[in-house]
């Protein structure tokens, strides 16, 4: 029988009118992979990937499952299926060790979209290093028609070394047992579904996905945005729910989206426990081509300047009782210390440190080591997109700061004074001539 890598779905088998006897190969391999840029992982896979092969059979089908353990293999595994009725779903018929194979075989009885995983022991360790996928027992009478089905299966990641940090990472049982990943992806790795890997749609099309959470902790809080789900059958079962913002999929369960993309653009699939998305690697892409609809959304129409009530108090005085000057270096750096911490240290941190992938470190910088005066461009400015600090590719926006020249000085004095960068001082006047 034909299984899939995801994000890719098996053809559905709704011209079939009757049930089948189907063979099953899995195949166990553990195997070295990326989890995140420069991140290597050791993943123990169903069939190779993150999550395992997706398989779909029909209500009625007899699956003859033959479980196979990889001879360089290191672990005895098995598999646990959510669609099995019968003890341990399977797994207490399938433990198998490198260089066997078992064979046991169930009914699919129930229709839905279930989750397989490994459960030997220790079980949290086996499915925290990607053993999990899912498989889909279609109703007799088929699913509805849609242009596009996709496969997407959140997991969370405990490594020893923090996000981002770099080589080999080992499991970390600390961090599985407190449910603090560093890393929550979907399809294994940070990225394996944005950009070149972006899922993809054109406007008008009616679009499932098969959604589906291995954990091994935590529970999804899964949402499209841009998107408002036409149907969800909640927890993958036979209630369907309409007009859905965001939908939970708990550990070791699945749900199904369907909707129809109006407008093109790229929509932008997380977890909406949004640290997770934005800082933990959460997210993927749909990108949706075709004709604008105006109707529907409008794209921005307009920019212009906002004052709010009260804004003009964040004007540069032009009149009435001058800021007092600071005379002294030691002063500036004082008053410098006080604009540090009410203006920039929200971003920035509080030790200039940044944070990796949102803020450029203000610490140790290469950004203006060279030049001291390139310091005072963003802040007066503003600035946005792609910049490289330290290495490091950062993409977003400063906005540009309501402080006067005097502030400005006094607070890039004391970023070059202090968070390990090199010295230099700024005035006023070369503040006023970047305006
Ligand atoms: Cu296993």
């Amino acid at each position: 029988m034909e299984m899939t890598s995801p994000p890719n779905v098996p053809e559905s088998n709704d011209s079939r009118e009757h049930a089948l006897k189907q063979i099953v190969n899995m195949e166990v391999i553990e195997k070295q992979g990326r989890l995140a840029d420069g991140v290597q992982y050791t993943f123990w896979t169903f069939g190779g990937d993150v999550p395992g092969k997706f398989i779909r059979v029909r209500e009625g089908d007899l699956i003859e499952f033959h479980l196979k353990n990889h001879p360089d293999n290191k672990f005895a595994h098995n598999i646990d299926m959510h669609a099995v009725t019968g003890p341990g779903g399977g797994a207490t018929s399938s433990f198998t060790a490198p260089g066997h194979e078992t064979v046991f075989s169930f009914r699919a009885i129930r229709t839905g979209l279930f989750v397989y995983h490994c459960a030997t022991a220790p079980v949290g360790m086996h499915i925290a290093n990607g053993m999990y996928g899912l498989i889909l027992v279609e109703p007799r009478e088929g699913l509805s028609k849609v242009d596009r089905e996709y496969y997407v299966m959140q997991g969370d990641f405990y490594t020893n070394g923090r996000y981002g940090e770099g080589g080999l990472q080992a499991f970390s049982m600390d961090k599985a047992l407190k449910e603090e990943p560093e890393y929550v992806v979907f399809n294994g790795s940070v990225g394996s579904l944005t950009g070149d890997n972006a899922l993809q749609a054109k406007v008008g099309e009616k679009i499932r996905l098969f959604i589906g959470n291995g954990g091994p902790n935590l529970v999804s809080s899964f949402h499209v945005i841009g998107e408002i789900f036409d149907n969800v059958y909640q927890e993958a079962g036979t209630e369907v729910n309409h007009n859905v913002q965001t939908t939970l999929i708990p550990s070791g369960g699945a749900a199904i989206a369907e909707f129809k993309v109006e407008v093109p653009g790229t929509f932008i699939l997380v977890d909406h426990s949004i640290f997770r998305a934005f800082n933990k690697g959460a997210l993927a892409q749909l990108k949706v081509e075709g004709e604008e609809d105006p109707n529907i959304y409008s794209g921005k129409q307009s920019e212009n300047v906002y004052l709010g009530e009260g804004g003009h108090i964040q004007e540069i005085p032009e009149s009435g009782e001058p800021a007092e000057k600071a005379t002294t270096l030691e002063e500036k750096l004082k008053k410098g210390s006080i604009v540090f911490q009410s203006v920039c240290q929200a971003c920035h941190q509080s030790e200039g440190q940044g944070l990796p992938g949102a803020f450029p470190p203000l610490a140790k910088s290469d950004y203006f080591k060279n030049d001291i005066s390139k310091i005072i461009g963003p802040v007066v400015h503003g600035l946005t997109g792609e910049i490289i600090v330290n290495g490091q590719k950062f993409n977003s926006i400063m906005p540009k700061q309501t402080l006067t020249d005097e502030e400005i000085a006094n607070v890039t004095t004391f970023v070059l004074n202090n968070f390990g960068n090199g010295g230099g001082e700024i005035t006023s006047e070369m503040v006023r001539k970047n305006r």
